[in-house]
């Protein structure tokens, strides 16, 4: 079976674009991969600055992912920040890595001309950490979105550096990006995210979920006229969990008129309770239980640590750093 490696940034509440491109197909691969997964807490501490909202980030994560139906026993799932092995080996890859590498990253120019984020050493430093994560682990694949494409060929460049200067120790990671990456409209009509303030939180209360919902922004049409299911982002957000035969049926009602945005919305709201009704149970039983959570990372961080830790060991030898 192909090693996979992957890791997700604890930074806010779950919501239904961050489960339709991501969540989801992490969860689908244990069926096919040897699977580790990761929370990537070092890197939110780039701009997570709030003790009480990491913590709560990182519990909240874990859980949406055991809820959604992550298996501990098929994916390695483990918390970064409790193996010093990453930081250690970011630092030997630093060592090898040119200022104008990591000059030219997409993430690092856009914080620079945007000003939306600090301009701090760890967030330079971003993908040298990022290529220590993957290394350390010598996966076939790293699923990742598109956004994290140019993170996987500086991994690789790193690999090359490494390899080129101390032998061969790094077999090259492939990004395994998957086709269907359709945008989810977040309820303003631009990609759902965080940033934007306009997700549909899916393990929100009943109430703030329905405000969401019923928030969606829909064009003017009247009730009694035909509507265009195309141009909705009801209608969309609708058909990324609904069956074919749902969507077509929803669609008729679109386009006969004498069905309002309302009538819709609510249609969408009962989809998203129904789809992840059994996830949202989990989630507040695991709520009420952190430690089985806690748990399930530590096993996970013990898992992790065999592997990173071998790889570790055997770049301090290849460096000169192990004497015997
Ligand atoms: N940078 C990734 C993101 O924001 C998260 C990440 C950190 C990651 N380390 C990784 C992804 C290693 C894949 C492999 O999405």
């Amino acid at each position: 079976m192909k090693r996979i490696l992957s890791g997700v940034q604890p930074s806010g509440q779950i919501h239904l674009g961050n489960y339709l491109g991501a969540i989801r197909k992490h969860i689908e691969m244990q069926k096919s991969y040897e699977c580790y997964l990761f929370i990537a807490d070092l890197h939110a501490l780039t701009t997570v600055r709030d003790p009480e909202k990491m913590r709560k980030y990182i519990l909240d994560l874990a859980k949406a992912y055991i809820a959604l139906g992550l298996d501990p026993k098929k994916t390695v799932f483990f918390q970064q920040s409790a193996l010093p092995e990453h930081t250690e080996l970011c630092w030997i890859l630093d060592t090898i890595t040119h200022m104008g590498l990591l000059e030219r990253a997409h993430a690092w120019k856009d914080a620079l001309a945007k000003k939306t984020k600090e301009a701090t050493v760890g967030l330079f430093n971003y993908p040298v950490l990022q290529a220590a994560d993957i290394l350390l682990y010598k996966p076939s694949l790293v699923p990742v979105g598109q956004d994290q494409k140019q993170h996987i060929e500086m991994t690789r460049d790193i690999a090359i550096k490494f390899n080129q200067t101390y032998g061969e120790t790094f077999p090259l990671p492939d990004p395994l990006i998957g086709e269907d990456v359709a945008v989810v409209p977040g309820t303003d009509g631009q990609k759902m995210s965080k940033s934007y303030g306009n997700t549909i939180d899916i393990f929100a209360d009943e109430t703030s979920l329905k405000k969401q919902v019923m928030g969606i922004k829909t064009d003017s049409t009247p009730l009694e006229k035909p509507k265009d299911p195309k141009s909705c982002i009801v209608f969309t957000l609708y058909s990324l969990l609904a069956t074919p035969k749902e969507t077509s049926s929803l669609a008729a009602k679109y386009k006969r008129g004498g069905f309002g945005y309302g009538d819709a919305k609510k249609l969408l709201l009962q989809k998203i309770l129904d789809h992840f009704g059994p996830a949202r149970k989990r989630f507040t039983e695991l709520d009420k239980n952190p430690k089985i959570v806690q748990n399930i990372l530590l096993q996970g961080n013990a898992k992790a640590k065999k592997i990173a830790g071998k790889t570790l060991e055997e770049v301090k030898r290849k460096t000169g750093l192990i004497l015997h």
